[in-house]
């Protein structure tokens, strides 16, 4: 998971906010493709789990979250084709562990978990890209992953 992403090792001891230098172009794309590679994870762990949901909200839930995470990573794999790049085709590690957890409701907690840390990703990454397009779009999958993980955290609660 090592990146030369200066926002990963910065972390939030850096610069004050609205002080933000833009990432350079290696330092963008290596961050989009691992953000791409965590969507893809989300979409086929969403997209291997939706059959295994007993109860209807649940399903329509993890159904709802997949067509997310799949219109996330046709908003990155634009994003770095903007870039000239090539996108990753890899899948993240994150699938695999997921997929190990046989409750589905742990499995849920571990997807938020992954939801929460893409939130966490986008936060640092945003005020240092200085791509009107690309920015607008990551903001937008920050505001829907934001929604997502509060839908998933009710239903969780309210099952137990
Ligand atoms: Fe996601």
């Amino acid at each position: 998971m090592q990146t030369a992403d200066p926002a990963r090792a910065n972390g939030s001891g850096g610069n004050a906010r609205g002080d933000s230098e833009a990432l350079d172009r290696e330092a963008l794309l290596a961050a989009l493709n691992e953000l791409l590679e965590a969507e893809r994870a989300g979409a086929r762990l969403s997209l291997n789990t939706v059959t295994d949901a007993g109860d209807k909200r649940l399903k329509e839930l993890i159904a709802t979250i997949h067509l997310d995470e799949v219109k996330w990573c046709g908003v990155l794999i634009a994003a770095i084709r903007a870039l000239s790049a090539t996108p990753s085709s890899r899948t993240g590690a994150f699938y695999e562990k997921a997929m190990a957890i046989p409750d589905l409701r742990d499995r849920m907690a571990f997807l938020n978990r992954g939801q929460a840390w893409v939130v966490r990703r986008l936060q640092s990454l945003l005020p240092r890209i200085h791509h009107p397009d690309i920015e607008a779009g990551l903001t937008e999958m920050l505001v829907a992953h934001e929604a997502n993980i509060g839908r998933v955290d009710a239903l969780l609660r309210a099952g137990r």
